[in-house]
């Protein structure tokens, strides 16, 4: 009995979600979305998601819409994000967007980025692509490892350094003077994330230490 009265209760349900969710989504889902409004304010009912953004915004129950559910954060993975965390013009991972946003569009892609798992690491560029190299945690003592650049293709773009952690950056793979970095960043509670100057971008190797 109680039963048969679930089934009928979930299909009167999803009957009305799916009716209310439009065929494709408007043209500037894309923007909205990224703007960071239409498909995460509270205030703009369900119904109207469905019907101009079925697919951007996801997990709407929409027919084609995005379901993934990734970890961590509440947001369901936008299929758009290995596109835009590789951008090396605004990389998303990286950019000024707030662990929030980072957590509702991108929970997968950006996972080390809304919670780090190490120390330190370095990102790279290489033909306008855009990647995390592999993380690291502090040495002690103090010791050069591999920036994974390579001259003239793979260039140093960003840094990560934890709160406390300092990334120095060195212009040869084995420094002879760990004291004497092209330049260096210092991880704070609220800054994480640096921009490498393009004079410091072919930095071979860097040290991760933390205080
Ligand atoms: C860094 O240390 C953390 C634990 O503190 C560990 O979970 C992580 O795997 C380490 N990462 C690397 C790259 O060694």
């Amino acid at each position: 009995m109680t039963s048969t009265l679930t089934v009928a209760v979930f299909c009167a349900l999803a009957g009305a979600t799916a009716a209310q969710c439009g065929k494709s989504d408007h043209p500037n889902c894309a923007t909205w979305q990224r703007n960071g409004q239409f498909c995460t304010n509270p205030a703009r009912p369900l119904a109207v998601r469905q019907q101009y953004c079925p697919i951007t915004c996801g997990n709407l129950g929409c027919p084609g819409g995005a379901t993934t559910t990734a970890k961590p954060g509440s947001g369901v993975e936008n299929t758009n994000c290995a596109k835009w965390s590789s951008d090396s013009t605004k990389p998303f991972c990286v950019n000024s967007m707030t662990v929030a946003q980072k957590a509702q569009y991108c929970p997968a892609t950006c996972a080390f980025e809304i919670k780090p798992t190490a120390d330190c690491a370095l990102y790279t560029v290489t033909d306008k692509k855009f990647v995390r190299g592999t993380p690291s945690n502090k040495t002690s003592p103090e010791k050069a490892i591999a920036s994974e650049a390579v001259a003239s293709k793979t260039t140093v773009s960003r840094a990560y350094a934890g709160t406390g952690c300092t990334v120095k950056l060195f212009a040869d793979a084995a420094p002879a003077d760990l004291t004497k970095p092209t330049v260096s960043f210092v991880g704070k509670a609220d800054a994480h994330f640096f921009t490498v100057p393009d004079a410091n971008n072919a930095a071979l190797s860097y040290s991760c230490t933390c205080a």
